[in-house]
């Protein structure tokens, strides 16, 4: 069996964030709104034994790994479940966690595309500086749909699916993208056939994207924000969501008209940024979601293939 567990389902800055006294992160600070605290996005995949590959390392990756002891099997007095880190793109809130694994005893095997190694090695060298600790194995994911597996996880099948949404702010690909600054990542269990698709950072979807949501039996799928002017209206940033590859849930075109277009069985938001009103669990915003079948990912959640 594959196993989805979900370790962080908040967008970059996590859910309170430090510096934001939004409706959402003040209310849910002082206990005044009806909301659960996330940790930055990032999930793990569990085939039948211990061992897990990690989607994305999270700013929050330690406090992650406290709160999810089976990445802990303690085989050996150095030991980690994480078998391999696999990322979606090179973005501050999926990356930066790679430095907290600096202790790992063996070269780290990551799983990124050319583009997205392409920034770590240069624009935020990453595997640079890791290459004076443990040092990392790299393994350039293809961009064509061909299938792969990720030992010792044999009995998981997986895909990378090149995605319309932006390269990191510090990327020098950020205005001029490249095929595979943004991928999701079709998972497959090989025994039961049974399938989900995974895309934190989604700008639009095309023919090919829609095919992979319409295929699969569970989506995680980019819930960031609510309106697509949701940072510019609360005069928080200039940059609208389309900006930062980012498609907002309500309106004509948004993720929620997609998803209604699904025969999935689970529809399941992630990556929520702090500002977006779904987080509060008595919002009309949320009873919307409710109303169509969609579900908000939270940290600890599980989804089995
Ligand atoms: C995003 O998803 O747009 C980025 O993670 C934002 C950020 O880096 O703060
Ligand atoms: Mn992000
Ligand atoms: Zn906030």
């Amino acid at each position: 069996m594959t196993t989805i567990r979900v370790l962080g389902s908040a967008a970059g800055g996590g859910f309170p964030q430090w510096n934001c006294n939004c409706h959402n992160c003040d209310g849910v600070r002082r206990g005044t709104v009806r909301a659960t605290p996330r940790t930055q996005s990032s999930i793990a995949l569990f085939g039948d034994g211990p061992d897990a590959i990690l989607v994305n390392a999270s700013p929050d990756i330690l406090q992650q790994l406290r709160q999810t002891p089976a990445l802990q099997p303690a085989r050996a007095p150095r030991d980690s479940a994480i078998a391999a880190v696999l990322l979606m793109d090179a973005q501050i809130d999926h990356v930066t966690g790679l430095l907290m694994l600096r202790e790992h005893r063996h070269a780290l095997p990551l799983y990124a595309t050319a583009a997205v190694l392409d920034d770590l090695g240069a624009a935020f060298p990453l595997t640079r500086m890791l290459s004076h600790f443990c040092g990392v194995q790299t393994h350039a994911l293809p961009c064509d749909a061909t299938p792969f597996t990720v030992p010792p996880l044999a009995g998981m099948r997986l895909t990378a699916v090149p995605l319309q949404s932006k390269a990191p702010p510090y990327s020098p690909s950020r205005n001029a993208p490249r095929i595979g600054d943004n991928i999701g990542l079709r998972i497959e269990d090989c025994r039961s056939g049974r399938r989900a698709f995974y895309a934190p950072g989604l700008g639009s979807v095309d023919d090919r994207v829609f095919a992979e949501l319409r295929d699969a039996d569970a989506v995680l799928v980019d819930g960031t924000f609510w309106r697509e002017d949701e940072m510019q209206a609360l005069g928080f940033s200039a940059k609208a969501a389309a900006d930062m590859g980012h498609l907002p849930l309500s309106g004509p075109g948004g993720m929620i008209e997609i998803l209604d277009r699904l025969p999935a069985a689970r529809k399941i938001l992630i990556h929520i940024n702090n500002t977006n009103p779904v987080l509060v669990e008595d919002s009309p915003e949320r009873a919307e979601l409710a109303r169509h079948g969609i579900e908000l990912a939270c940290d600890g959640m599980e989804i089995a293939l």
